[in-house]
């Protein structure tokens, strides 16, 4: 079990087999910053974990799916799908980060390391589906990792009939349980990419604003469209600036671009470059909890209250 120590955000490992299981409270030293701190243990864990009772107050209609999604690497899709994914569950959304990319960047950086993949959990039934999703030691979000065999699920079903929708059949109990299903994806546009885009209601499309990155854009928008015409009618496409740097006048120019290529498209919302983003990652850590305050941080809850909200509340 990971916990977080209240002093100074380190997390650290607990291990279960060494604590008396009838005791669910205990004092604990950090062995980074040696303060003490409370550990609460959760409520014994049933060996099937249902995510939805009936009689709760969860969402009985289909959550939102969002593909974040660029075809350049390096433009903050994984740092998106991770922040964007507790900013939600901040606001008291049960999210679910799937991790769709052989790289396991998402599962590496949320600490997670020889965990059940969906090739692992492809053929399951939903409810065995359901109990090996992770439960994160963030209240709200849950992870599906990635791991190396990943990548016998493209070699399994590439070019197969209907191999767009393995992911879309999976996740149709699934998306039941959560108000928001989050898919981080490689950067490239072929098996897991497409499974992906065909299973969301949105994709984001996360882009500095460099040189080509206005020409990155077009190509994501030129495939969102195919997909639209062939096996998603429903998917919506939306642009989010990340690691903008105000002061610099080719991103500024650059951003105008953008907005007069992309009228309506653009999230008010943009993520500035910030040095804690990439500490918070060595951390293993979501930016806003390795410092409430950060830039990074404040904008990715900004958006996800903007992804929220439908734009007459906001005003
Ligand atoms: N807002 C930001 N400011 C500074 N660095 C960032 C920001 N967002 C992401 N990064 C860093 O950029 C690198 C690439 O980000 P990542 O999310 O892995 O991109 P991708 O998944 O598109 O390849 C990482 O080292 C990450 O920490
Ligand atoms: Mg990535």
């Amino acid at each position: 079990m990971i916990v977080v120590c209240e002093h100074c955000s380190s997390r650290l490992k607990v291990d279960e087999q060494r604590l008396d299981p009838t005791i669910r409270k205990f004092s604990a030293r950090c062995p980074k910053c040696r303060q003490k701190f409370i550990i609460t243990l959760p409520e014994e864990i049933p060996d099937v974990v249902e995510l939805q009772q009936p009689d709760n107050p969860q969402p009985q209609r289909p959550g939102r799916t969002i593909v974040i999604t660029n075809q350049k690497g390096g433009v903050a899709k994984t740092s998106t799908c991770l922040n964007l994914g507790l900013s939600l569950a901040l606001l008291e959304k049960r999210v679910l980060l799937i991790d769709f990319d052989i790289q396991a960047n998402l599962t590496i950086s949320m600490g997670y390391q020889n965990t059940n993949s969906f090739y692992d959990l492809h053929n399951r039934s939903p409810r065995e589906f359901n109990a090996a999703l992770i439960q994160t030691s963030y209240p709200g979000l849950w992870l599906l990792p990635s791991n190396k065999n990943m990548v016998l699920l493209s070699k399994k079903y590439f070019g197969k009939h209907e191999y767009e929708y393995i992911l879309d059949r999976q996740l149709a109990q699934v998306k039941k349980q959560f108000d928001y299903i989050i898919i981080d994806t490689p950067p490239s546009i072929e098996f897991f990419t497409i499974n992906a885009l065909t299973t969301s209601n949105l994709a984001i499309i996360p882009t500095p604003c460099d040189y080509l990155s206005t020409h990155g854009v077009d190509q994501v928008i030129k495939i969102i469209d195919l997909i639209r015409r062939k096996t998603n009618p429903k998917l919506e496409a939306r642009i989010l600036v990340t690691m903008y740097e105000e002061s610099t006048t080719a991103a500024r120019m650059i951003f105008t671009k953008l907005k007069t290529l992309h009228p309506g498209r653009l999230y008010q919302t943009v993520i500035p470059r910030d040095e804690r983003m990439q500490e918070a990652q060595i951390m293993s850590m979501p930016v806003i909890n390795y410092d409430q305050k950060s830039s990074s941080g404040r904008q990715y809850l900004a958006l996800a209250r903007e992804i929220c909200t439908p734009a007459r509340e906001r005003g």
